[in-house]
This record gives C-alpha cells, structure tokens and sequence, in this order.
C-alpha cells in the first residue's frame, strides 16, 4: 500500500517535527490540535524550523512554499477519516492515547494505518484498543525530527507484514534511518538514555559539579552534541521525568527512578526550553544555571 494522505494528532515539540517532516517529502498532511490556539502554536513552530532549514541552506525559499501548502490544521478529529496514515504524538497518557485511537478507529476506513510516537508506552496496549490491531505499530522519532536521522520501528505480535513495510517506507521517504525495537518500555534510546539523564541529575544534586560542568565534561569529553542536563530541558524536564517514571513503573529499577530534584524542577513549571526556563534560564543571548 502506498502512502499519500498523513495525519498527525498533536502538534507539540514531535507532532510539529513530524507534519513538517512529512511535508518536506512531499506527503499532503493534516494535522489536528485540540483548539486555535494551539493550532496558531504548532504552525508557528513549523513556520520557525523552516525558516531555519531555508537559513541554513537545508532548503530552498521554493521548497519551504511547496512543503507549506502541503499542510493544513484543524481541531475535529473527524477530518482525519480520509488518511491512510494516522501519527500519534499527544501526551504520555495510556488512556488518552487508547481512547483518541478508539475514535480514530470508529472514522476511519479499513486502510488506515495507525502508528503511535508514543517515546515509553507499550504500543500492545493502544492496538488492543482497536478492531485493527494488525495494521497499528510503533514508529518513534526524535526531537528536533527534522534533523535527527532516527525512527525505532515498533511492531506487536499483531502488526501485518505489509503494515511494517508500508510504515518502513515511508519512514525512509523521510531520510530516515530505521531500527526494530521490541515492544517494551524505552524501546532502545530511551532504555539507555534515561538512565545517563536522570543520572546526571543525581551527580548534580550530590554535588559532583556544577551543571555547566556536567554538560561541558560530557560535550568535550565524549563528544556528545550537548550535555545532560541540557538535553533534559531540550526534551522537557516534564517529558523526561514523565518517561522516567513510565521506565520505572515497568522495571522498578533505581536507575529509572527520577531524582527528587527533577521533580522539584517540574513542579516549579521549569518544563526546559520550550518555557524558556528549566535547569538553565533562556531568556538571553546563551542559557544562565538557574538554583536548583
Ligand atoms: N531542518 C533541517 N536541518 C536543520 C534545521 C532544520 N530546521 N535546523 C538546523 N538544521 C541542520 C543544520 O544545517 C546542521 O546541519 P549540518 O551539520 O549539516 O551543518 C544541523 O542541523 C545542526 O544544526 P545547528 O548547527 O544549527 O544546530 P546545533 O549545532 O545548535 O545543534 C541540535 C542543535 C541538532 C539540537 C544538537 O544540539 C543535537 O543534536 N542535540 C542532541 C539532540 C538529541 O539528543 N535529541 C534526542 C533527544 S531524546 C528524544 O528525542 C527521544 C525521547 O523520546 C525523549
């Protein structure tokens, strides 16, 4: 089956990424928030990247019209029932995600392909809410979608072989780079990052070194493109400590757990970046620590 028409719920940080990225290889997308408002956002957010891409020379101004009129906006779920691609990216909510899938279900036609970018919960969960389980999977990106080059393929004992094909095609057509993971919690980047993240604000609260410190040591040291504690406000502290806990409740091991000082972060609304404040304040010119 072949691709054409895509949807995609949610247009935060990944929903955004990912009709942007569809846009660009020439998919006709439709994206659904749940009011104007955050319609207005989510279009503002892609209008921002492509900005970028065209700045940085990673497209032209020509190719930024044509990936533009490719996208539309609405808030009635009901739009979505002429996709044969349907991308999750809402919160991290088993029972939100089980029931908008179980609308979708009731709307759509038979060839719809339903996929989840859900980055920790079990995509077995979410198929069983549905009368179409073989044609449902798995297909998690990473932030910022546009440029990072991965998506872990998720498939359940139900998914069709011709479903996985589909989804892995469509994924290239993106220029991205595919691994399988099992369906279990973390998938494969989260098992192993979640643990350096929530590690490292550990050191931190124990006082191993200043988070300027952290991030330099890990950035220079092991060449990563950003430090820990950064890339925790990158992701969202909310985000993080949220799959942090969803890694624990399946595994209850410590290495999971998040720190008390994540969630004393989270609580006071630093959710990183996309506030503008987080471990680190955004607000001039390069990010200043912020007490914790
Ligand atoms: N579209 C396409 N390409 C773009 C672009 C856009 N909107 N904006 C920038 N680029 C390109 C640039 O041209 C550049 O490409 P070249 O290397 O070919 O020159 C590249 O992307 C990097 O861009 P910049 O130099 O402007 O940006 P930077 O150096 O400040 O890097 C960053 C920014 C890419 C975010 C980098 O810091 C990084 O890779 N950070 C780590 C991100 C990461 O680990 N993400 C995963 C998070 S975990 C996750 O997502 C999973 C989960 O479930 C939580």
């Amino acid at each position: 089956m072949t691709i054409r028409k895509v949807g995609v719920v949610g247009c935060g940080l990944m929903g955004s990424g990912i009709a942007e990225s569809a846009s660009r290889a020439g998919y006709e997308v439709l994206v659904r928030e749940v009011s104007n408002e955050e319609i207005e956002l989510g279009k503002q957010r892609i209008a921002r990247s492509m900005d970028r891409a065209v700045e940085k020379g990673k497209m032209t101004a020509a190719e930024r019209e044509e990936a533009r009129k490719l996208l539309s906006y609405t808030a009635e779920i009901s739009d979505l029932a002429d996709r044969d691609l349907i991308v999750e990216a809402v919160v991290e909510d088993m029972d939100i995600k089980r029931d908008l899938f179980a609308r979708l279900d009731a709307l759509c036609p038979e060839r719809t392909i339903f996929a989840s970018n859900t980055s920790s919960l079990p995509i077995t969960d979410m198929a069983a809410a549905v009368e179409r389980p073989d044609r449902f999977l798995g297909i998690h990106f990473f932030n910022p979608v546009p440029i990072m080059k991965l998506v872990e393929i998720v498939r359940t004992i139900a998914t069709s072989e011709e479903t996985l094909a589909t989804v892995l095609e469509f994924a290239q057509s993106l220029g991205k780079e595919t691994v399988h993971a099992k369906d279990q919690a973390g998938f494969i980047v989260n098992l192993l990052l979640v643990p350096y993240m929530m590690d490292a604000v550990r050191q931190l609260e124990r006082g191993a070194a200043s988070m300027e410190d952290l991030d330099r040591a890990m950035s220079l040291g092991c060449g990563h493109p950003m430090g820990p504690i950064s890339l925790i406000d990158f992701v969202g502290t909310d985000t993080a400590c949220r799959i942090a806990e969803i890694l624990y409740d399946e595994y209850r091991e410590p290495r999971y757990s998040p720190p008390a000082l994540l969630r004393r972060v989270v609580a006071m609304g630093r959710f990183g970046r996309k506030v503008g404040r987080g471990f680190y304040d955004y607000s001039g010119e390069v990010p200043v620590p912020l007490p914790v």
